[in-house]
């Protein structure tokens, strides 16, 4: 398949790219940096530095689009939320306009989106049929996804990644824990109820290439494993996989001052289950936390 990836040089990206160039896949990445693309990949994959290279007679016949800020790392000022903003329904937006332009279009298009999407939704299941909620972090999910969809009506097959927590130790929520958890200063967050849907990287990986290679899949897909776990669950099983105890607790009037709205991100939470990806009989290799954590080399 020849496919253009964007994000292609993140956490994610990263080993997506290396999956589908095993599996023989012919793979451009769009990238600020594409120093960066070349120095990853070498020269297997082609490196562009902006969307504009896509002429209306190159050919894709799959559209990846992970591109995005990291949500978590800088306090939410107007200009911060506007650069997330940008990232992903921007950009988003660009893909569209080249698909319009493109002569052949792309048979399938999957772009991102996450479980935040939910908002802080309590214990309550949410499959993909439930209702987005009203804080920043879903409205900025649902505006990506609807960017996306107007790609069905140029005959594109669109799949909605809604990504839960990644777990590996390359990156993502994993890489930041770790080193606290090793040194014994693991704690959990405020009550510790609220729900954390994570997936393995390689789950992940696996359920990406599943949609893209299943002509019936389209719409919201959550990428979740199916069994989420509670944040006092999360915080024991992570612990107990680096032979350390958790027995700390951050309460939450002690990071609000300094993460302000972000704060819902760790002290709120949601059970998204993967209703759609069991419906058409996608299989996890972990599908429970301690299997995962294990797999996922944090020690
Ligand atoms: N990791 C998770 O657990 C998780 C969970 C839910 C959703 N997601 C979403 O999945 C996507 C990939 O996640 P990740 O963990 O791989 O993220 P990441 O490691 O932070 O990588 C993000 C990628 O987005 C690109 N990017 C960042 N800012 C950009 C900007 N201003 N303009 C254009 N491109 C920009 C970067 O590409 P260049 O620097 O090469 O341009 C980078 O490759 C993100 O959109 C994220 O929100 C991730």
């Amino acid at each position: 398949m020849r496919i253009l990836v964007t994000g292609g040089t993140g956490f994610l990206g990263t080993a997506l790219v290396h999956r589908l160039l095993q599996r023989g896949d012919d793979l451009t990445v769009l990238s600020r940096r594409p120093e960066a693309v070349k120095a990853k990949f070498g020269d297997a994959v082609q490196a562009w530095s902006r969307l504009s290279a896509w002429t209306p007679d190159r050919h894709f016949d799959a559209v990846i689009n992970l591109a995005g800020e990291p949500i978590i790392d800088r306090p939410w000022s107007a200009a911060r939320k506007q650069a997330l903003r940008d990232s992903r329904i921007g950009i988003t937006n660009q893909l569209i306009k080249a698909m319009q332009s493109a002569e052949r279009k792309p048979a399938v298009f999957l772009s991102g989106s996450a479980i935040g999407i939910y908002g802080d939704a309590g214990s309550a299941e949410r499959d993909e049929s439930a209702p987005a909620a009203a804080d920043f972090g879903a409205r900025l999910c649902l505006e990506w996804e609807q960017a996306a969809l107007p790609a069905e009506a140029l005959g594109v097959r669109v799949c909605l990644l809604r990504t839960g927590l990644v777990l590996h130790a390359d990156g993502g929520m994993l890489k930041k824990m770790r080193l606290p958890f090793k040194l014994g200063l693991g704690s959990r967050l405020g009550d510790g109820r609220q729900i954390m849907s994570w997936i393995h990287r390689h789950d992940y990986l696996n359920a990406l290439l599943f949609v893209l290679d299943h002509p019936d899949c389209r719409g919201a897909f959550n990428l979740t494993a199916p069994a989420p776990a509670s944040n006092r669950a999360f915080t024991d099983a992570l612990a107990r996989s680096l032979h350390r105890k958790a027995v700390l607790v951050t309460p939450e009037w002690a990071l609000k001052p300094v993460l302000g709205e972000r704060s819902l991100l760790l002290f709120g939470g949601q059970c998204a289950v993967p209703a759609a990806l069991l419906a058409r009989g996608f299989v996890f290799r972990f599908p429970a936390l301690a299997g995962a954590l294990e797999n996922a080399g944090v020690n």
